[in-house]
């Protein structure tokens, strides 16, 4: 439910709730793309976001792709980072207690090659303070095994999610899910059924470039996820999609460079949204475009957050 009401573009309550979790407002930054908050403290202020996602977390530390791991290409960009990460018990033990002292939902990403070491990170984060919620990634499609294998099979995202619902008896579990898939709404549904809180709409498009002079890809991995403007248009369509699909909240993100862009994806049904990319060119996008919200608000005339969605509804509904 979107909580929002808007007075004057000054006095503005943003606030969000996902499940019975509230955040400030509906702007996150997305994972693998703020690393652990952390890097980014010094540029923004995390206490104004509503939120921010963890870079992937697994089991073990993993050192990730060969370089090169990004290439711009028009309109967004290509990553195959291959989920570099410092592990869930390094991030617990370095990380976590220097985030604690920010007042800012923070939410741990979850990577895993199996079903059950989903479950063993979320088992190791249960016992630490000052997470928010989980959002397990089933949608990677930088590694060979795990991520995007189990995110297009409604039985293996069943399986993934009933496990990690399992050992996540203490937070919310958020299931971010592929785009490319050939009925998100079947995908959303086994989720939700097995036990997802909110669905996160979408990853990267897996896609590829090259240099034909060399013969060589752009990218150390070959192939890589697409990301930024470009994606946009689509992935609104599988928010939209997975909005008539489900009744869990739904937090939606591709492309997000602006506010109106914001308001786009709360039109077709997310309740919040995270900005990727954007922190490439701008590290502060997250927090200019939640800075920026009452004031876009206001010049439409929309006094509540819903008011957006109902637009939208009662339009195309
Ligand atoms: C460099 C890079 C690293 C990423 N790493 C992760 C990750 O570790 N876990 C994850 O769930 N998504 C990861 N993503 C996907 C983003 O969180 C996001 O879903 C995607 O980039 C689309 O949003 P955007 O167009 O705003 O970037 C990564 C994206 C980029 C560009």
């Amino acid at each position: 439910m979107l909580l929002c009401e808007v007075t004057s573009a000054g006095a503005v309550d943003l606030s969000v709730t996902i499940g019975a979790l509230r955040l400030r407002n509906p702007i996150l930054a997305a994972s693998g793309t703020f690393g652990y908050g952390l890097e980014f403290a010094h540029l923004v202020d995390l206490n104004c976001l509503g939120g921010f996602v963890t870079k992937g977390l697994s089991r073990e530390p993993m050192e990730g792709a060969p370089p090169p791991r990004l290439y711009p290409t028009p309109s967004g960009m290509l990553n195959a980072v291959g989920l570099q990460n410092v592990g869930v018990r390094a991030f617990v033990a370095e990380k976590l207690p220097v985030l604690r002292k920010f007042d800012t939902a923070v939410i741990a990403n979850v990577f895993g090659y199996c079903v059950e070491d989903y479950a063993e990170v979320i088992r190791i984060l249960e016992d630490v303070e000052g997470l928010a919620a989980y959002e397990l990634n089933i949608s990677c499609p930088n590694v060979k095994r795990g991520g995007m294998q189990f995110g297009s099979d409604p039985i293996q995202v069943s399986e993934v999610v009933g496990a990690a619902r399992k050992a996540a008896s203490k937070r919310q579990l958020w299931v971010k899910l592929s785009p490319l898939v050939a009925d998100i709404g079947l995908i959303a549904r086994s989720a939700e059924e097995a036990g997802a809180d909110a669905l996160t709409v979408a990853n990267t498009y897996p896609a590829m470039a090259l240099d034909y002079r060399t013969g060589k890809s752009r990218l150390g991995n070959l192939t890589g996820g697409l990301s930024g403007p470009a994606i946009k248009p689509i992935t609104l369509k599988l928010v939209w999609e997975t909005r008539k699909a489900v009744k869990a909240p739904i937090i939606g993100l591709g492309g997000i460079e602006t506010v109106e862009d914001v308001l786009d994806y709360l039109s077709v049904g997310a309740s919040a949204v995270q900005v990727g990319t954007a922190s490439f060119a701008d590290p502060k996008a997250s927090q200019r475009i939640a800075d920026g919200l009452p004031n876009a608000l206001f010049d439409v005339k929309v006094f509540t957050l819903n008011e957006i969605r109902d637009k939208f509804l009662q339009e195309n509904g």
